[in-house]
């Protein structure tokens, strides 16, 4: 028995059709579902009630929460924080950061041995005028409020960055900025 050119056709075009069918549905699934590891390239900051006007690009997260109060829950949460997951959260620092010893600043200024450094130190980084004139150190608390909101807490800032929503990230990233040091800082307890 011959198959002639027209069942040909018919069959080769079942085929690719099932198989159009088969990938096609697949790479919709993947674009929908991702791998588990989606994550957007940048955080929206929360909406907030207070209008919490200044930011560019959108109101600092939680506005209706000054960063002392917030830098008070997240320094509460350090003594149970995690250095592993504040390791991944420095992701979104490290467009802009380095944080290994001996490297030149990039965007930002390097952030090695950040944590009880006097603050707009780093060598040869030209830091706005908003964080010279601050003055003090940077501790935890310090980090801290300016994590959480950098625009509400040094207005004129030139880090261009809404600030971390989620208390528990940070607290987990201070966990890790503490360990980027020769000696490492210890946590409160
Ligand atoms: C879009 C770029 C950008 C991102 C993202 C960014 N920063 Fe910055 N950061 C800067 C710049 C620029 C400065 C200098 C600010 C100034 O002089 O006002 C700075 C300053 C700082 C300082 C002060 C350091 C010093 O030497 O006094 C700290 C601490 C800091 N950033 C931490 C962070 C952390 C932690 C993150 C991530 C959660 C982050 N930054 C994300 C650009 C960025």
């Amino acid at each position: 028995m011959r198959i002639d050119e027209f069942e040909f056709t018919k069959i080769a075009g079942a085929i690719l059709s099932a198989l159009l069918l088969i990938f096609g549905t697949k790479t919709i699934i993947e674009m929908n579902v991702g791998h588990g590891a989606f994550k957007p390239g940048f955080t929206l900051p929360a909406p907030s009630e207070g209008g919490g006007a200044e930011a560019p690009g959108g109101a600092a997260p939680a506005a209706a929460e000054t960063p002392e109060e917030a830098a008070k829950k997240i320094v509460a949460l350090l003594p149970k924080a995690n250095a592993e997951n504040g390791k991944a959260t420095f992701k979104k620092c490290a467009s802009c950061h380095v944080a290994e010893k001996d490297k030149k600043a990039t965007v930002g200024p390097n952030l090695w041995d950040v944590v009880n450094r006097k603050r707009a130190s780093f060598p040869g980084f030209a830091y706005s005028d908003a964080m010279k004139a601050k003055g003090g150190e940077w501790s935890f608390e310090e980090l801290a409020k300016f994590i959480h909101s950098p625009k509400t807490y040094i207005p004129g800032t030139k880090m261009v960055f809404a600030g971390l929503s989620s208390d528990t990230d940070e607290a987990d990233l201070l966990a890790y900025l503490a360990t980027l040091a020769d000696t490492p800082v210890p946590l409160p307890k």
